[in-house]
């Protein structure tokens, strides 16, 4: 039997989300998306044909699977809100708040919820994300399939065993993204210091990390291969790399992941602290 998906948030995620299911042939009369923004509902509706509801209450009542798809900041309010069915139908609860731990959702929702959380980042808004995904000890090894199958609608899926490790998935892949269009603008400006005009060397800068991510993603050399493999002793490549290793690159990039993964503890403690 299809379980009833209902989305609460119709935002850039769960637009995401859904178009990547109902391209998948998942279907749509099986899936709810509710939002404050009757607009944004009907959009999503003529979009994609799933059902729509402005009302939280109404849509999780017939719901084998709640996505939480709103700001971390409203999802208190939210899971208050829908306690009063969801502690009664026992569904799936599955949430892509940034930062929110499974015991702090779990206790807004009354307690023992099968839950799953996630930590997507923003490719997966053109279906190349990457998430990472913990489940809790109430959550079976089906519902573990049914959160796998929804989040890998938008991209690749991790599991981790440890709740703390998805503060390391926020640091390398939730964060991620931002690093390397650093990268790249740090490069179409270097390029644009050495003479290219400002669109060429963009343009150089974005198609070369396109190029990069997909042989280090679809080859079989590790990275530390390819980059050996282009580095030829003497020239230019290794004196770009020896510069940067001059400059204690791997510390720098060690120290900013660590930032961001200390972030995302303290953001944590302040989001569930009610
Ligand atoms: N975008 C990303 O790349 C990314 C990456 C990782 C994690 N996430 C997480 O994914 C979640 C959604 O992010 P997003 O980018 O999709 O945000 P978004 O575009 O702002 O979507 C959230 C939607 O929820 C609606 N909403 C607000 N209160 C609601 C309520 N009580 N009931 C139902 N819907 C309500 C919002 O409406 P209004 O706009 O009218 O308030 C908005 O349409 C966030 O928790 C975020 O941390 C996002």
């Amino acid at each position: 039997m299809t379980n009833h998906i209902c989305f609460i948030g119709g935002g850039n995620m769960a637009g995401s989300l859904i178009s990547g299911l109902v391209s998948n042939q998942y279907p749509a009369s099986k899936i709810t998306v509710t939002d404050p923004d009757q607009q944004k509902l009907d959009h999503l509706k003529n979009l994609l044909s799933i059902n729509t509801e402005i009302d939280n209450l109404k849509a999780v009542k017939d719901s084998d699977v709640i996505v939480l798809a709103v700001k971390p900041q409203v999802l208190k309010t939210v899971c208050e809100n829908i306690r009063q069915v969801t502690l009664k139908t026992r569904p799936l609860i599955i949430s892509i708040a940034a930062g929110i731990r499974s015991k702090d959702i779990d206790r807004w929702l009354g307690g023992n919820n099968a839950l799953v959380r996630c930590m997507p980042n923003t490719p997966a808004l053109i279906q190349a994300g990457a998430t990472g995904l913990f489940a809790n000890n109430c959550t079976s090894s089906e519902q573990k399939n049914i959160a796998d199958q929804i989040l890998s609608s938008a991209g690749i899926t991790l599991w981790v065993d440890k709740e703390e490790q998805l503060d390391a998935v926020t640091a390398v892949s939730g964060s991620g993204p931002a690093y390397f269009f650093l990268f790249m603008e740090a490069m179409q400006k270097a390029g644009k210091e050495l003479g290219l005009d400002e669109n060429t060397a963009g343009l150089l800068a974005r198609q070369t990390a396109l190029g990069a991510a997909r042989m280090a993603l679809e080859g079989e050399d590790d990275a530390v291969t390819l980059r050996s493999k282009v580095t030829s002793k003497g020239g230019t490549t290794a004196a770009a790399i020896e510069s940067f290793e001059s400059n204690n690159f791997s510390g720098i990039i060690s120290q900013a992941l660590t930032a961001a993964h200390d972030r995302a503890v303290e953001l944590a403690d302040e989001l569930g602290k009610n």
